[in-house]
């Protein structure tokens, strides 16, 4: 064996170490949603915007698309960990298509739900999530929406 197939199969079995914890770690609905985050972006000129700062020093800001009341698109940015990405992700997709009014019910406990559940230390992740789509709902409320 070549000193460059060792190399690729150092790598490999690496790879299949990370993938082997992760699984151990977050449910496939969390490992799916971070790996493909499609609202990961921004929304040029949104009609509503929240940005939030979480106790673990990491920021998430939503952006919404609104028309008659009803969000048309919604996208998150943030610097957080891989959690944080499922969790935005998830949101984002979850009240596409709600009326704004709908969302003020939606709890970090129920998007832990749709998630099938983060560890213990990931949890305040899913609530940032939240606390900057209820600063997207104040912007709503300040702009008259
Ligand atoms: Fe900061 Fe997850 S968002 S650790």
């Amino acid at each position: 064996m070549s000193e460059d197939n060792d190399f690729e199969g150092v790598v490999k079995e690496l790879q299949q170490k990370i993938d082997r914890d992760e699984e151990e770690t977050y449910s496939k609905k969390v490992i799916k949603e971070y790996r493909n985050p499609v609202n990961f972006g921004f929304i040029e000129n949104p009609d509503a915007t929240g940005q939030v700062k979480g106790p673990c020093n990491d920021t998430m800001r939503m952006d919404l698309r609104i028309k008659d009341n009803v969000v048309q698109d919604a996208c998150f940015w943030t610097d957080g960990c891989g959690a944080s990405l499922a969790c935005g992700n998830m949101l984002t997709s979850m009240i596409k298509g709600k009326n704004i009014e709908e969302l003020d019910g939606i709890s970090s406990e129920q998007l832990l739900e749709v998630l099938d559940g983060l560890p213990k230390e990931h949890q305040h992740c899913a609530r940032l999530a939240v606390d900057t789509l209820h600063e997207v709902i104040k912007d709503c409320h300040k702009k008259g929406g």
